[in-house]
């Protein structure tokens, strides 16, 4: 496992449920008061927001009008507050861009903070390294769930440091965190004891191994190689459709895993993605990806404006479709969905007329 994530042995993992579970546990047993200062950035998933911004203070850098994050304001951040620690995304689940977050752990290191890396993302698409050879840029924390990799649900790891992880544990408590406990007293075992309560979940961690020795199998480089070629192909076409918005940058697309997010200006994407999938069999997803506030800056909907959506049932609610690649995509099913598309953008216009669900963009 530590291998895999290019730790050393001043590291452990410990197993949680998934990267939400592993994010929550890390927030718990890291954030001491709700004065500490967390610096995590706009292109964040709600599981490594959420955790945070209810336990203590989140200051977060901005995305710029391409949805990448701005380093700049990650150093400006740093400088203006006493930040403890940053938390960053290797890769966006919206558009799919890789962090530098060995660029980002040098910045925070030279603060003073420690740098925590949601790797849910990047694990199943590029190589990853916790360290790099100069200890400025070495990852602190590493989060991931193994069912991002093509493993069955219900695993993940926590990879951290065993210092601080000994010195820290998340409230979860029970059986399998302890060494000794009297009648009024309990001892805790130390890491990575302290952070896995409860029986463990074996057939989720001997999936997670097999998933690993697969990916190593095929290879970072032919998983990145053959992804881009999809992408590329995919960009492409839906460059050509009439009416379509993508976000992201779509002329430099190296800095991207396989995540493509597109909206029509004369359909409703709730309707798109149901056609896609009934007349395709395409599975795409609709909505803003639990990454609400990146998704309304991507469709420059104001912080203010999506407060009106409250009472909105999902379809009412502005989001986009979402196209996910992966190591079993081939060329053939681009093609398939470029041809699928245009026909279901169109029954999907007809439906918003008849139903009133109008396009969101
Ligand atoms: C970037 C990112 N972080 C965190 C998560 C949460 O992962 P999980 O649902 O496995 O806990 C996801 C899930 O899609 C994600 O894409």
């Amino acid at each position: 496992m530590l291998d895999f994530v290019g730790a050393d042995n001043n590291y452990q993992c410990a197993f949680c449920n998934n990267t939400t579970d592993g994010l929550n546990k890390l927030a718990s047993a890291l954030v001491e008061s709700e004065d500490d200062i967390i610096l995590a950035t706009r292109i964040e998933h709600h599981s490594n927001d959420l955790p945070w911004r209810e336990r203590c203070k989140v200051v977060y850098a901005e995305v710029d009008e391409q949805g990448r994050v701005i380093y700049e304001d990650i150093e400006r951040l740093l400088e203006e507050y006493d930040v403890k620690y940053v938390t960053v995304t290797a890769a966006s689940n919206v558009t799919g861009y890789v962090t530098d977050v060995h660029r980002i752990a040098k910045m925070a290191h030279a603060h003073g903070a420690k740098i925590i890396v949601d790797g849910a993302q990047i694990v199943a698409h590029r190589e990853f390294r916790m360290t790099t050879g100069d200890p400025a840029e070495n990852i602190d924390f590493f989060v991931f769930s193994a069912h991002k990799m093509y493993s069955p649900y219900g695993g993940g790891a926590i990879i951290g440091p065993w210092d601080i992880m000994d010195a820290h544990m998340p409230e979860f408590y029970g059986g399998g965190t302890i060494t000794l406990v009297g009648d009024d007293w309990q001892l805790y075992n130390g890491y990575p004891y302290n952070y896995e309560a409860g029986s463990p979940n074996y057939a989720g961690i001997i999936g997670l191994g097999k998933a690993i020795d697969i990916l190593k199998e095929i290879g970072f480089d032919a998983i990145q190689e053959h992804e881009q070629v999809l992408m590329k192909k995919l960009i492409d076409g839906l460059k050509e459709q009439p009416d379509i918005i993508l976000y992201g940058d779509c002329d430099n697309i190296e800095d991207r895993v396989g995540v493509i997010t597109f909206n029509y200006t004369t359909a409703n994407t709730t309707r798109i993605a149901a056609h896609l999938s009934d007349m395709g069999g395409v599975a795409t997803r609709r909505g803003a990806f639990c990454a609400h506030p990146y998704v309304w800056r991507l469709m420059g909907i104001s912080d203010h404006d999506v407060v009106g959506f409250e009472n909105c049932t999902d379809a009412e609610t502005p989001g986009m479709v979402r196209i996910s690649l992966g190591i079993y995509n081939t060329e053939e099913e681009v093609e398939e969905f470029l041809r699928v598309l245009p026909l279901a953008v169109e029954k999907a216009a007809e439906d918003s007329q008849i139903q009133g669900l109008i396009p969101q963009f």
